[in-house]
């Protein structure tokens, strides 16, 4: 089924079904206290809250959406920055029941043998919310076995509010071959600015379900990447070589994201939207260097993708040139970054040919001013020191960084912050913080760890770890679900180390000796002879690359977001700083 089936066939499944057709809203909001549109449901809002909307109680839509939180992880099956979402709506109108027959209804039209290859999560309660007895019932009658409804905590199976404050309820998933396709959410409650939960005097229903990954399951494919969505218009980016299939994979996704964002107005800028923006193009022609595809290819896949997405949104087409041109401006911005950058570089390091010098001395220093100054990203800074047998001083280059932090600090940032919400960027948009995040998030990964083996025990090993500067993301081996006291304990005790300011030291040893000296290891890595550990005074100690904060006060507040399976005996958390 194309894709161009799929939208049809969903829309007129809900149009039979009373529904008005509505099209998809900006990715720039009338929500002022969100950033860019993330859901479906947000064009809807006030009709949530009880306000008549024009179209009637039922709606279908498939909005363009837009989450920055997953950005690190494009490249993978299934993440991506820009996707459609496919919902349908209810304001005050049907309810669970309704909601859950028909999304089986749809799914069992469209994905073969449904039946074995779904399961779905229903909200289990807490001390606010009662565990959703109904949506479970509701699964049964239609005949899904118990061992196949899974009850699911807060970060799992209950959502929203969008921005600052608006509709929110609990929530029922359903997976189709573990991959979490459609989520049906229940507007009960009205979540206050102090997150205070009121009863909604009207019920709501909002769904949203990924286009690419309903197309993925659709088309039978492995990944988002392979669907008729990405294959046509960037086959040339996504028959690569396996060491250039993530930078393929994010250009790709980077080019979709930013054409959409210029379509609907947005320009690039150092804050808010517009810095997302810059950064998407960065990253294309970054990873367009990364893997020698010529700057005008880029310029012609922009082009090509225009094209294909025109034939469901018409302005595309209509802001072509336009989009281009904006596109030109801003890739020639970072290319005379990257020459004044370069020119700089190599005054400093020439790069001597075919004569390989001795790798004695660490750049740190000249790496920050590289950075700071001439906006070089740390990547390319990196790469560009290896290629000419110089070593990146992480250290030195860390410090620096934390002092500018301090700098910076006094400059109140709570009003920006705000708005960057629960989908959105939760850093400075100052070039520097970004970095500085990721290293206090590196510092939170290890009280993590050694906080899990305290809580579950040492059954607890590290399976991989991942940091974006929104969030970490930790896996480790551990054979079921944590309990929502669990999960409390271990977030109690990573604050109180951070409470506790420890020193974070580095000291350099041999492999052996760090083994022995108790330091854990991930068993997945091969480490060199001579190795770094770090110890966060007493409490954990790793062998690791750095960079550290120095000190554990330095990380805020440690939360966890989300607790989930990863794959069998593996569990995955989600966790900021705030
Ligand atoms: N608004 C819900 C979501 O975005 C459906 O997942």
């Amino acid at each position: 089924m194309t894709h161009q089936e799929i939208r049809e066939k969903f829309l007129n499944f809900f149009k039979e079904k009373e529904h008005a057709i509505v099209p998809s809203s900006s990715l720039i909001p009338t929500d002022s206290s969100v950033l860019l549109t993330t859901a479906g449901m947000q064009q809807f809002k006030p009709y949530f809250l009880g306000e008549k909307s024009p179209f009637g109680n039922r709606a279908v839509s498939i909005q363009k959406s837009f989450r920055t939180s997953d950005i690190e992880s494009v490249g993978d099956e299934s993440h991506l920055t820009f996707f459609e979402m496919l919902g349908n709506f209810s304001f005050g109108d049907y309810f669970k029941r309704e909601a859950i027959e028909w999304a089986n209804e749809f799914l069992k039209l469209v994905v073969k043998d449904y039946k074995n290859r779904m399961h779905v999560t229903v909200f289990e309660g807490n001390d606010n919310v009662p565990f959703d007895q109904e949506s479970y019932e509701i699964w049964k009658s239609l005949g899904v076995p118990e061992e196949k409804i899974l009850k699911r905590g807060r970060e799992d199976n209950f959502w929203g509010p969008t921005g600052n404050e608006g509709p929110c309820g609990p929530n029922t998933e359903i997976y189709i071959d573990g991959l979490e396709i459609w989520n049906l959410v229940f507007n009960e409650y009205f979540c206050s600015r102090d997150k205070k939960l009121i009863l909604l005097k009207q019920k709501g229903v909002d769904t949203g379900m990924g286009l690419e990954r309903l197309a993925m399951i659709l088309q039978a494919k492995e990944n988002i990447f392979e669907t008729d969505l990405f294959a046509a218009p960037f086959e040339i980016l996504l028959n690569r070589p396996e060491n250039q299939q993530r930078s393929g994979r994010i250009i790709a996704d980077h080019i979709r994201g930013s054409i959409f964002l210029l379509s609907d107005g947005v320009r690039s800028s150092n804050k808010e939207a517009g810095y997302v923006l810059r950064r998407l193009i960065r990253r294309i022609l970054v990873h367009a260097k990364k893997i020698f595809i010529p700057q005008e290819l880029i310029f012609d896949l922009i082009g090509k993708a225009i094209d294909f997405y025109s034939s469901v949104y018409e302005d595309l087409e209509k802001n072509k040139k336009l989009i281009l041109e904006f596109f030109k401006e801003e890739a020639d911005k970072f290319n005379l970054t990257l020459e004044k950058g370069l020119k700089e570089f190599d005054k400093r390091y020439p790069l001597k040919l075919g004569k390989r010098v001795q790798i004695e001395k660490k750049i740190g220093q000249d790496a920050f001013d590289l950075h700071q100054t001439y906006g070089f990203p740390l990547e390319l800074i990196k790469e560009l020191l290896n290629e000419r047998f110089y070593q990146f001083d992480e250290d030195e280059f860390k410090k620096k960084i934390e002092e500018e932090f301090k700098k910076h600090q006094e400059i109140s940032r709570a009003g920006v912050e705000k708005k960057f919400g629960g989908h959105g960027l939760s850093f400075d948009r100052d070039n520097l913080s970004p970095e500085f995040h990721n290293v206090k998030l590196h510092t939170a990964t290890h009280l993590l760890h050694q906080a899990l083996r305290q809580i579950l025990g040492t059954e607890v090993k590290q399976m991989g770890s991942d940091i974006t500067p929104e969030r970490l993301r930790f896996d480790f081996s551990f054979s079921r679900k944590l309990t929502e006291e669990e999960k409390r304990k271990v977030e109690d005790l990573v604050n109180q180390k951070i409470q506790e300011n420890l020193d974070v030291k580095k000291e350099e040893m041999s492999f052996e000796e760090a083994q022995k000296s108790g330091a854990l290891a991930f068993f997945k890595e091969k480490y060199p002879k001579q190795v770094s550990v770090y110890s966060i005074n007493g409490f954990s100690k790793e062998i690791c690359n750095g960079p550290h904060a120095e000190k554990t006060s330095l990380l805020g507040h440690f939360k966890i977001i989300k607790e989930e399976s990863s794959s069998a005996g593996v569990r995955r958390i989600r966790a900021i700083l705030e």
